[in-house]
């Protein structure tokens, strides 16, 4: 009998994968969308802007990936829905999904107490109802395939409140673990990931680099080094794959110690 070969971490691999990332025409998005191309994943880079979704794609591409770009409003369930269509016509059915898309803007709206109910629903449906929209849209290919994995994510703000910002990342949250008991069944893991402040378009649209330094620093971190958006993402990725087939339900967060969580 042949001795069995035991490795340490296996190489993470996705080939023969679908996955479908949201909010992926720039920052953290994008960089799952590389990442999982690069592992061997066919990507659908999915966002609202459908122009930058397609210079992603179209990068992927040349780069030796499969890709295609979608011009997706997560708060709409019929956009989640061509999604999903259009993911299953180019690549056959969906394993993966990234709810990534996202408002950082949200985070500088008045308190809850105050703030404009029109904001307020439109924000809340497409950070919390975005994921839920879409996550419906492709869970019954997933599942015909035998299962897949869900990553959300959400941010150490859903512990710092922060007005409407935190109150969608608590939903993330509470998604995914609900989620993750409804679809374990299915052998369909659901995690989320919660970055501290990571240097990203989207938050370089707000602050420069060194207001996000201190705010690094004022929001806990030990030193003022900022994550870049492949910090996060190689940690959903690895959350994605089957070296992480007995974690579902966690939301975890990369923030180098920024919230004291014992
Ligand atoms: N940057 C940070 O410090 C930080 C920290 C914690 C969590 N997050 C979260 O990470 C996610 C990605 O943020 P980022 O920093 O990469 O921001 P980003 O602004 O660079 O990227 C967000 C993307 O989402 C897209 N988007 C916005 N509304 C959409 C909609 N209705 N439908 C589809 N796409 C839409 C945008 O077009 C953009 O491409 C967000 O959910 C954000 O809340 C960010």
């Amino acid at each position: 009998m042949g001795r069995k070969r035991f490795v340490a971490n296996s190489d993470i691999t996705f080939a023969n994968k679908v996955a479908v990332i949201t909010g992926a025409a720039q920052g953290m998005g994008a960089a799952y969308a590389r990442l999982l191309a690069a592992a061997g994943a066919a990507v659908v880079v999915s966002d609202i802007q459908l122009e930058k979704a397609q210079a992603v794609a179209a990068a992927i591409i040349e780069a030796g990936g499969k890709a295609i770009a979608t011009r997706t409003d997560v708060s709409s369930p019929a956009d989640c829905q061509a999604c999903a269509e259009a993911a299953i016509k180019a690549f056959g059915g969906i394993d993966l999904l990234v709810n990534n898309a996202g408002l950082l803007t949200a985070a500088m709206e008045p308190p809850l107490h105050k703030i404009d109910i029109e904001r307020y629903l439109k924000i809340t449906a497409v950070m919390t109802h975005g994921a839920l929209y879409m996550t419906q849209a492709c869970v019954p290919s997933m599942s015909s395939r035998g299962g897949g994995a869900i990553v959300n994510t959400s941010s150490i703000g859903a512990w710092q409140p922060q007005g409407v910002y935190s109150l969608t990342k608590l939903g993330v949250n509470g998604l995914t673990g609900i989620l993750a008991k409804e679809l374990l069944p299915m052998n369909i893991r659901v995690n989320a990931v919660a970055p501290g402040p990571v240097d990203t378009e989207g938050l370089r649209g707000i602050m420069s680099l060194e207001q996000l330094k201190a705010y690094a620093l004022a929001s806990g971190k030990p030193t003022d080094e900022v994550a870049g958006p492949e910090d996060i993402a190689k940690v959903g990725v690895f959350l994605l794959s089957d070296d992480a087939r007995f974690i579902s339900g966690q939301v975890v967060a990369v923030d180098q110690a920024t919230l004291y969580r014992i």
